[in-house]
């Protein structure tokens, strides 16, 4: 619900409330954002007025502006704190200046840029106005059913000259400390998202990618936690953007217990010149409130984005079980082989073959190619046709690889156009996996990639794209910018990336596109719009998997994270992690295998039958359901409780088996109290309320690594 009175505008559903108000000198500012309170015109800000500090201008006796809540935040004008928006005057120079409460209008969201956004809610518009000709729209969208405010910005020139923007964030929000613990989600390609925790202490913590994708080593999300929040208890405050590229989240702890959160587009290399008239749309990103620890907060996100964000064609719809090459044969396959995996595939219960990398122009390994979307006529002298009809006939969905925002130095389509390639002039590029980057600014090579992927998804019968990305960026320049705007580059970069999805994925609704960048190298909700899921990671050892996988869930929902079984020992890791223990890991998710299938003895088959089996009739659970966690030390405990509470799934993943542990008891606080669930694999009877408080007692690891999944059913 939104209201305004007086100038307050009150942004709220059943369980949170985000306060905004126009105070006396015209800021728009933060009055409060948490749990649900009933607000009076007594709720004040504590501004106070100090010595050697700077007021608003026009207001000497004012408080010190140094700690307005602003809403929106400005340099050169006595707040020091980190600013949300930056720019340069041209003709004048001006740099600093006031952004003051202009009018507000309730309005129907404009989804027209490919600029992924939540849908649905209401939408609050409040634009601000600055003296010289800036102004400022900020977006504010809220749910009745999702515990989350959604932001934005639009900065618009109204002035006589151009603007240089240098910073534009999405957003800016300043409140009272409370204690906080910051936790983010850290790692490296093979072991993406890791959660990490630590004090909020004084000064300025920036989270950020400057990689040109969001990356594996800083996912776009923050926390901040009370002290001691658990998995579900605490109070938690969480941001993640939705954007695919160059971000940066600044928290600071200012020198009176003030925190400040803002973020979006980094200001790293980021120009953006605004002629008179133009405006700059920045992405979207999700503040989410839980007042029930990490757990609820990611049931939030879970929530928003299933509902209101992913791919509405697939989001609910159960997911293909695929077999991939990639692990079975990397570049050595041949027609013979890809038909014998689809022999395998279909006769074990599994839905689609997909060919990865090496399909392609000279592709015999990773030095050459990429960009020549044209079969590989010495690896399958009949082309892609045979296979995919083979697989048609066989009722398996037939999905490529494509490698779209690459191309190879040794190629045909960079002799043709060389001036595609994101390097910079005279100066020898820098290669990362023998590749460079394709400059999706340029419309010229979006146009050529949307008709390349189009003509295969017609003429090949795709049914599906695996959408890699195996390199960040280093040279940021696009030989279809002027010098002035090369600053523009890594923005216009992912916003063609975004036009290219959303043009293909229209043309070709029924078309399932999984995002992949190294594994999980870009796994973020602006992907997620329209891949409504991702390769997790190029790790596929079960035991490492399942802690990016646990990561991940702080974010991003189980339907969103791709699962291979893969073969053991692990090609990474050398691992040996029985079958069942590699596919229990990736039950919880989208699942998969990637492992030579067509060596299978006749009870591997079989055992992977009932597996897919299971995974059916479990599908729409794990897809749609409520996700609980549970972690010690050498345990993981995921839970997915249906919606109605009357089922539910537990996968328990152990580390080294411990010898004279104690038992493990995990509460399932996800079910219902005053109901009697029965464990299917054992026939135990227990009630809601008993499995809530008192536990359910898992059994002890027999060897490392050991899983188990029980399923538990209402019965009354
Ligand atoms: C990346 C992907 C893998 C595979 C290879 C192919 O590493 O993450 O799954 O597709 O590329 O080259």
């Amino acid at each position: 619900m939104i209201s305004e009175k007086n100038g307050v505008f009150e942004l709220s559903n059943s369980e949170i409330s985000y306060i905004l108000r126009v105070n006396e000198y015209g800021f728009l500012e933060n009055v409060y954002f948490g749990k649900k309170i009933e607000y009076t015109e007594s709720i004040k800000n504590s501004t106070v007025g100090r010595g050697h500090e700077i007021h608003p201008a026009g207001y000497p006796n004012a408080p010190a502006i140094g700690n307005f809540a602003f809403e929106y935040s400005t340099p050169f004008r006595g707040d020091y704190r980190t600013h949300a928006i930056g720019f340069s005057y041209e003709k004048s120079g001006i740099r600093g200046d006031d952004f003051k409460y202009s009018s507000y209008r309730t309005i129907e969201k404009d989804f027209s840029s490919p600029l992924p956004k939540c849908r649905g809610g209401q939408t609050l518009e409040i634009t601000l106005k600055s003296t010289c000709g800036l102004e400022v729209k900020l977006f504010y969208t809220v749910y009745d059913d999702v515990n989350a405010v959604v932001r934005s910005a639009l900065i618009e020139n109204f002035s006589n000259g151009a603007v240089e923007l240098n910073r534009a964030y999405s957003f800016n929000l300043d409140m009272p400390n409370d204690d906080y613990d910051l936790s983010g989600l850290f790692g490296a390609y093979l072991r993406e998202r890791n959660i990490e925790k630590s004090k909020l202490t004084r000064g300025i913590k920036t989270i950020d990618s400057k990689r040109g994708e969001s990356s594996a080593i800083a996912n776009p999300f923050v926390a901040l936690s009370t002290f001691g929040a658990t998995e579900e208890k605490g109070d938690v405050y969480a941001f993640n953007l939705i954007y695919s590229g160059n971000f940066e989240f600044n928290v600071e702890l200012d020198e009176f217990d003030g925190v400040r959160v803002n973020g979006g587009v980094s200001s790293f290399d980021f120009g953006y010149r605004l002629d008179r008239g133009e405006s700059f749309e920045t992405p979207e990103v999700a503040l989410v409130f839980s007042d029930g620890g990490f757990g609820k907060a990611s049931r939030t996100f879970h929530d928003l984005y299933r509902e209101y964000l992913i791919n509405e064609n697939f989001v609910k719809k159960p997911r293909p079980i695929v077999i991939n090459n990639w692990e079975v044969t990397a570049f050595d396959f041949t027609e013979e082989k890809l038909k014998r995996l689809a022999d395998v595939a279909a006769e074990t219960g599994m839905d689609a073959l997909v060919l990865d990398d090496g399909w392609f122009g000279n592709r015999n390994d990773d030095t050459t190619s990429l960009g020549d979307w044209y079969i590989n006529e010495k690896r399958l002298p009949n082309g892609l046709k045979p296979v995919s009809d083979y697989c048609h006939k066989k009722g398996l969905k037939f999905g490529l690889w494509f490698e779209p925002e690459m191309i190879s130095p040794v190629s045909n389509l960079i002799s043709r156009h060389p001036e595609w390639a994101v390097r910079s002039p005279d100066v020898t590029p820098c290669l990362g996996r023998n590749q460079l980057t394709i400059d999706f600014s340029n419309p010229d090579v979006t146009d050529y990639i949307i008709d390349i992927i189009s003509s295969h998804v017609v003429n090949d019968g795709l049914d599906y794209i695996k959408w890699d990305m195996n390199r960040p960026m280093s040279e940021y320049f696009s030989s279809s910018l002027g010098s002035e705007r090369q600053k523009e580059f890594s923005y216009r970069y992912i916003l063609g990336l975004y036009k290219t999805l959303k043009t293909i994925t229209e043309r070709f609704p029924n078309l399932l596109i999984e995002g992949c960048a190294a594994g999980g190298c870009r796994f973020d909700a602006g992907i997620l719009r329209y891949c409504p899921q991702i390769w997790t990671s190029d790790d596929t050892d079960a035991f490492y998997r399942e802690n990016i996988q646990y990561g991940t869930s702080f974010c991003y929902p189980l339907s969103t994270i791709s699962n291979h079984v893969s073969a053991s020992p692990n090609h990474q890791t050398g691992r040996s992690i029985c079958l069942e223990s590699r596919a229990n890991v990736a039950l919880l998710g989208v699942l998969g295998y990637e492992l030579d299938i067509t060596k299978f003895n006749e009870s591997e088959k079989n055992a992977v039958r009932q597996i897919n089996e299971r995974y059916k009739k479990d599908c729409k659970l794990i897809l749609e359901g409520d996700l609980y966690r549970y972690n010690k030390e050498g345990l993981k405990v995921e839970t997915v409780v249906s919606k109605d509470k009357k089922q539910a799934l537990l996968k328990a993943v152990y580390g080294l088996k411990g010898l004279s542990v104690s038992a493990n008891r995990v509460k399932l606080v996800g079910l219902s109290s005053d109901k009697k669930y029965k464990v299917v694999e054992t026939g135990e009877i227990y009630y809601g309320s008993a499995l809530i408080n008192r536990g359910f007692i898992l059994p002890q690891a027999k060897v490392d690594f050991d899983t188990f999944i029980f399923r538990f059913e209402q019965t009354e």
